[in-house]
């Protein structure tokens, strides 16, 4: 026997299962963030290798081990996208689209990480990315994050997800900081893990991420961003805190939230689910105000965040808040040489006429008995029965599927208002 290929690690199918969920999710974030003003942007799932290098940053665990790079045919690295942040600024500038402008833009798609695969961490996964561009108040910040809660009440998840914020300061605040830090964690390197030994060098904010117990001693009384911030940083992120207190959203201040990522000043934020020990963060991001000057567009200051789409997803099933299947409203059952002829043109002519109704025709045949078995487990309501016994009289025959009660009959040529009328029979039970 031939082999059987294998899905890709990590990477999931999303059955049709599944997908009332997935679109009951997209629609609903859809329409609020219409409803904020956001507008859709599409941007390619490949970028040049050192779009990303440059904006996420080398010493990233990102850069450094998770992305998908190739050399492509014609010899250029190219990279499929892990984030959608840096793809989105690098449109706009691409596209002359900043010069003193502001963009509120939303996208949706799959991102790539080969990080290790387990539940809720895949190597492709969804984000629903948002991104306010030419914006430089607090009120940005906080809107976003008003936006976010208002989110997860209409998707009934609001009490499985709490906040956490912190300000990272400006880069020079942050250099500052970062070198008390590594003083601190050097003062004490034996005491340090493989991987903290390793982000000293490179990245000492990261130690404080480290989930590794023997590590938090060391990590509780090192020096705090907090009390290292510039006058201005510090009034940024006292403004973003009190408009949530104004707006009633809670949160609490965690000091040690640094992000994975290299763009990131001033304002970062977490949404995170307790439902879910491990993979637990289901919205992040903050502002990133030095970025789109290191891309080589004009200084313009931004703020955004990222939602993982299979996590929320996983939330609102849990809540039980995702709409059950679609199911046809007819299934068409054909019994008979001249009906099975007739059967395709009638149909077609019934969606032209109705074009909201979901229409299932019995496709390849079969005995009666197996055609209303089909009908059954279709979940329609009504059976239309085309039949050459029907059709010699001039009618068609209806049936409901899924209560006792007898057999209806329309003329051929009135089939649309017949199925009206049927199935209004049975909505009004
Ligand atoms: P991020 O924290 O790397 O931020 O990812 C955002 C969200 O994507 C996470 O909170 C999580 O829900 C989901 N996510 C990340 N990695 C995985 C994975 N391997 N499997 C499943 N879900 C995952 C960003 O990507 C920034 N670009 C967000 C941002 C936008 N900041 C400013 N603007």
């Amino acid at each position: 026997m031939t082999a059987e290929i294998q899905p890709v690690r990590g990477m999931n199918d999303v059955l049709p299962a599944e997908i009332p969920a997935w679109q009951h999710f997209e629609a609903v974030t859809r329409g609020l963030l219409d409803s904020y003003g956001y507008e859709e942007i599409r941007v390619p799932l490949l970028e040049q290798t050192q779009l990303f290098q440059r904006a996420i940053g080398e010493h990233t665990d990102v850069v450094g081990k998770e992305m998908y790079t190739f050399t492509d045919r014609g010899g250029e690295s190219l990279t499929l996208r892990p984030e959608a942040t840096a793809g989105v600024v690098r449109a706009l500038i691409s596209n002359g689209l900043l010069r003193g402008q502001r963009h509120k833009l939303w996208c949706l798609g799959p991102m790539f990480r080969h990080e290790a695969p387990q539940a809720g961490r895949y190597r492709q996964f969804w984000q629903v990315d948002v991104e306010a561009v030419g914006f430089a108040g607090p009120d940005a910040d906080a809107e976003l994050i008003a936006m976010s809660a208002r989110l997860w009440q209409r998707l009934g998840i609001a009490a499985a997800v709490s906040l956490e914020v912190n300000s990272l300061g400006t880069p020079e605040s942050r250099r500052a900081y970062r070198a008390k830090l590594v003083e601190h964690f050097a003062g004490h390197a034996s005491r340090l893990d493989a991987d903290s030994r390793r982000r000293l060098a490179g990245n000492p904010l990261r130690i404080l991420d480290s989930k590794n117990p023997d590590m938090q001693e060391l990590i509780r009384t090192a020096p705090r961003l907090t009390e290292h911030l510039d006058t201005e940083s510090r009034a940024h992120f006292e403004g973003l805190c009190r408009m949530l207190d104004e707006v009633g959203v809670a949160y609490r201040i965690n000091p040690r939230l640094v992000r994975g990522l290299d763009y990131y000043t001033r304002t970062v934020f977490e949404w995170t689910t307790a439902a879910s020990s491990a993979q637990n963060a289901v919205c992040s991001g903050g502002r990133y105000d030095g970025l789109i000057a290191q891309l080589g567009g004009e200084p313009t200051p931004a703020v955004g965040f990222a939602m993982g789409v299979e996590r929320l997803v996983a939330l609102v099933v849990a809540a039980a808040r995702s709409p059950p299947a679609a199911r046809p409203d007819v299934f068409v059952v054909v019994s008979g040489p001249r009906a099975a002829a007739a059967a395709l043109p009638i149909v077609e002519r019934l969606r032209s006429e109705r074009p909201q109704l979901r229409l299932e025709l019995n496709l390849g045949g079969g005995n009666f008995k197996a055609q209303f078995r089909r009908a059954d487990r279709s979940g329609a309501r009504l059976a239309l029965i085309i039949g050459d016994d029907e059709l010699a009289r001039g009618v068609l025959a209806m049936k409901p599927l899924r209560e006792e009660s007898g057999q209806s009959e329309c003329p051929v040529g009135s089939v649309a208002a017949g199925v009206d009328a049927a199935l209004a029979a049975l909505a009004s039970r």
